[in-house]
């Protein structure tokens, strides 16, 4: 793997997978039913939270800069046990992500569709529940969105770093000229009330418009083709959060400012609120845009969650059948038809402020496992090789255990529900499988403590082999 990406362009890379259909359908959606204008407080508490779990994040991306670390580290300091539980946690975060995004882009192909005159029929428009009638059964584009990018990755698609940046390009142009031109459109009255659901509102907001901004994870898996990445993939981490998070504001703004909250389309909220003001050729670009744009989020995380699902196979704790690798195209074919079929039925099904809050859950609750890693290796590994240091120990880390918690409970029980559903089937297999198995790969579990010294060094030696090192 020859290490070209340097500061730049892990920095696209990341802006790449943290802007998505966080802003383009959830901004809209919570502006309607949940927060009003104030969805721009959901998106500013949103961003504290993230920022606060992504400095421990970046501290840990800065000691071992490699995809699916988190899942290792976490076995390493808190247990083989709980690091099967990030994993496993993570495998359905990265799925419902892809499922989000591929409902988001749905929204807009609708609109496009609608554009030239293609009616789809009512029953193919949408998840049971959504829309303003009862006839949607299901989300078709959405489904085949799922299903056609898991259909690429098994064919070995790749999207280099270069059309990844092209992509990332159209994507921020779009928003800027959303916010360019969408401020000459603003009308205050609009922005009154700012907050008809209250202060709770917005802080529920806060809890679905968090999908909007993370996903600067994804840039762990880059680390291993960039230079310095102890150093540069923290800062790139950062970076990119900053620049969405403005991105993010100042469409707020617009977005609430030229359509009243109450008449906001929920499923291609941008594209329609610049109709809804006159400028129907300026909207149908955006949706192409966004079409364009976004779609780097799915392959992003589709890979990402069959790397993850591979790894997890290899390390025992999943049969290996799943994580088996195709033998001409190179690519975890098995596990990524899973993951496409599963992203599929959550989007064919579910709204998409569900399938949000399911990843949102999963994140929280990995970035808490993660912060409280990050605690305790500094006070027992405090000479461990750190690419990052988060600032404000103990309080920073401390700070982001209690945002996340905070959000996770203005969560639906169905959400909460449907994570325990997940967890209970993952100690099952843990109890059933992964335990014993791993016993046979790792004479005495997974990793401890002290092999993390040897991890970090082989890490710089040889980024490949390094779990297999520790064994
Ligand atoms: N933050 C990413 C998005 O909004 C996942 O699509």
């Amino acid at each position: 793997m020859v290490r070209t990406l340097g500061l730049t362009q892990l920095t696209m890379i990341g802006v790449g997978a943290i802007i998505g259909a966080g802003i383009f359908s959830l901004a809209a959606a919570v502006a309607r039913g949940t927060a009003g204008p104030a969805v721009l407080i959901s998106f500013l508490v949103a961003g504290a939270a993230s920022l606060c779990a992504a400095f421990a994040y970046a501290e840990f991306a800065g000691m071992v800069p490699k995809a699916g670390s988190s899942y290792t580290y976490c076995a390493a300091v808190l247990g083989e046990i709980v690091g099967w539980i990030v994993g496993w946690d993570l495998l359905l975060e990265y799925t419902a992500i892809v499922a989000v995004v591929a409902i988001g882009m749905s929204g807009y192909l609708g609109f496009l569709l609608d554009a030239v005159g293609i009616q789809l029929p009512t029953w193919a428009l949408g998840a049971p529940g959504t829309g303003t009638g009862t006839g949607h059964k299901i989300d078709l584009l959405a489904v085949a969105i799922c299903l056609a990018v898991a259909w690429l990755l098994t064919r070995g698609t790749r999207t280099s770093a270069r059309v990844d940046t092209v992509l990332t390009i159209v994507k921020i142009a779009i928003v800027l000229l959303v916010i360019v031109v969408g401020f000459t459109k603003v009308s205050t009255d609009n922005l009154t009330p700012f907050a008809p659901f209250g202060f709770g509102g917005a802080f529920a907001g806060a809890a679905t418009v968090f999908f909007a901004v993370f996903g600067y994870d994804a840039l762990s898996t880059a680390a291993e083709e960039s230079v310095e990445a102890r150093n540069k993939v923290p800062k790139a981490m950062m970076i990119s959060l900053a620049i969405s998070m403005a991105l993010y504001v100042l469409t707020c703004i617009v977005l609430t400012g030229m359509q009243h909250y109450t008449e906001l389309d929920p499923s291609s909220g941008i594209s329609s609120a610049f109709a809804s003001v006159g400028l129907n050729g300026l909207a149908n670009v955006i949706a192409v845009g966004a079409v364009i744009g976004i779609v780097t989020v799915t392959f992003s995380f589709m890979m990402g969650a069959a790397r993850l699902w591979y790894a997890l196979s290899r390390d025992g704790l999943m049969p290996a059948w799943f994580g088996a690798i195709h033998p001409k195209r190179k690519v975890p074919h098995r596990a990524t038809w899973v993951i496409g079929v599963v992203s599929a039925l959550l989007a064919g099904v579910l709204p998409v402020n569900a399938v949000a809050e399911l990843t949102n859950i999963g994140v929280l609750l990995a970035f808490m496992v993660v912060s409280v890693a990050v605690l305790i290796l500094r006070y027992k590994k405090p000479h461990l090789k750190r690419g990052f240091r988060c600032p404000g120990m103990p309080v920073v880390p401390v700070l982001g255990i209690a945002f996340s918690g905070w959000l996770m409970s203005y969560l639906l029980w169905e959400t909460w529900a449907r994570l325990g559903a997940w967890l209970a089937i993952g100690l099952v297999i843990y109890a059933a499988y992964g335990y014993r198995r791993t016993r046979r790969v790792m004479p005495g579990g997974s990793v401890d403590l002290d092999a993390l010294d040897d991890l970090t060094d082989a890490e710089d030696a040889e980024p490949h082999i390094a779990r297999e090192t520790v064994r």
